[in-house]
């Protein structure tokens, strides 16, 4: 691809996900789709209308990955099959965006980031709220000072399912919180304790408590469910001066920030039972505007950037790295019944 040509992309794995992501690529003004792949010929059907009648469709990731007209390979297959799909598109030259989780193994995520970077080659990991403009806007909060001192920050992450065979809710679903809190916070946990169970008597944990000890105290927590029949998608941030609240399935103020806070400043002399009330700081309760737009169409349009050189890839592999090196503690940890584990870096 010449700095101000065309992006031509393939796409393997039409599945739930994969559809959209054609369509976010075959949106995008500079991107041109030339193969799109599934082992289930079924499944081009999802895609035929995002396009065009010159779009190779094939059942062979082969193809993909010896065609010289490739610039980058899309991956929406399952966790399990992003290894070697991955690798194989980097030893044949291609940039790489992954779908999260990158792979279930941290040298596994370490290996392909390595190969990425000896060849030159671009790997982004579809770390989808990095690109949310809620969680950029508390990001710009956290830099401004406007929550103060931080404690800690919880994550839901809860519905029934999508139960996947071949891997757990935890690395189906904490990969995105864990991301949001490494990334909000500009750190990586230093140990982490969790707990799990498997009430679908699956082989892989259902449900999960997950504790992160990020440096400075900072606490995070984040529970993931598949068997929850209330679907939530939360996120909190409670600082010495405010707290945050991302509820992303609110369509009408997904954020909100509340400006309450308890007086930590007080004297000695106030805390005591009668005078407790006076230790609340009462505050506005502020629904920031957020611009709604559709997070996969900013990764799209910033893997372009990033492939051209001209944006951060905040979603990369090193990011990755870190939040398999986190599923790793936690699996340990719940091993051992919740005992703290370190987090490899
Ligand atoms: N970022 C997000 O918010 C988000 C949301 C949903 C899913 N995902 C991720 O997207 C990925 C796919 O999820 P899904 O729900 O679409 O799964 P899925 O099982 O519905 O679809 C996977 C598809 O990949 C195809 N496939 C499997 N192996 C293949 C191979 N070797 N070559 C070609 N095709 C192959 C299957 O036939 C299937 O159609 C997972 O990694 C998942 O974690 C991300």
């Amino acid at each position: 691809m010449s700095l101000s040509g065309k992006l031509n992309v393939g796409f393997i794995g039409l599945g739930h996900w994969g559809p959209n992501l054609v369509r976010v690529f075959s949106n995008h003004s500079d991107c041109s789709i030339r193969y799109v792949c599934d082992l289930e010929k079924s499944n081009f059907k999802r895609v035929e209308k995002l396009v065009t009648d010159e779009c190779i469709k094939t059942t062979r990731t082969e193809v993909l990955f010896e065609s010289s007209k490739l610039d980058a390979i899309v991956i929406a297959t399952p966790a399990s099959t992003h290894y070697p799909l991955v690798k194989k598109a980097l030893q044949a030259g291609k940039h790489v965006f992954c779908e999260k989780p990158l792979t279930l193994g941290w040298q596994q995520d370490r290996e392909l980031c390595e190969l990425a970077e000896k060849s030159g080659l671009i790997l982004m990991v579809g770390f989808t709220f990095l690109f949310n403009n809620a969680i950029r806007k508390i990001k710009e909060m956290i830099e401004e000072n406007r929550m103060g001192q931080l404690y800690y920050l919880t994550a839901t992450r809860t519905h029934m399912g999508l139960v996947r065979e071949d891997t757990s809710a935890i690395w189906d679903l904490a990969p995105h919180d864990i991301a949001v809190m490494n990334y909000l916070l500009d750190a990586v946990p230093e140990r982490v304790s969790a707990v799990a169970s498997s009430p679908l008597g699956l082989d892989n944990p259902d449900v999960s408590f997950i504790n992160l000890f990020y440096p400075d105290g900072i606490l995070g927590q984040i529970h993931v469910s598949w068997v929850d029949s209330n679907k939530e998608r939360i996120l909190r941030v409670i600082g010495n001066k405010a707290r945050v609240v991302f509820n992303d399935l609110d369509g009408l103020e997904p954020l909100k920030l509340f400006k309450k806070r308890i007086g930590v400043e007080a004297t000695q002399e106030e805390i005591n039972y009668g005078d407790f009330k006076s230790l609340l700081r009462d505050g506005d309760i502020i629904s920031p505007n957020v611009q709604l737009q559709e997070p996969l169409r900013k990764i799209a349009d910033s893997f372009v950037h990033v492939v051209r050189k001209d944006a951060e890839n905040i979603s990369d592999g090193v990011s990755a790295c870190n939040v398999s090196s986190t599923i790793i503690a936690a699996l340990r940890s719940i091993e051992k019944s919740g005992s703290p584990e370190k987090v490899e870096q």
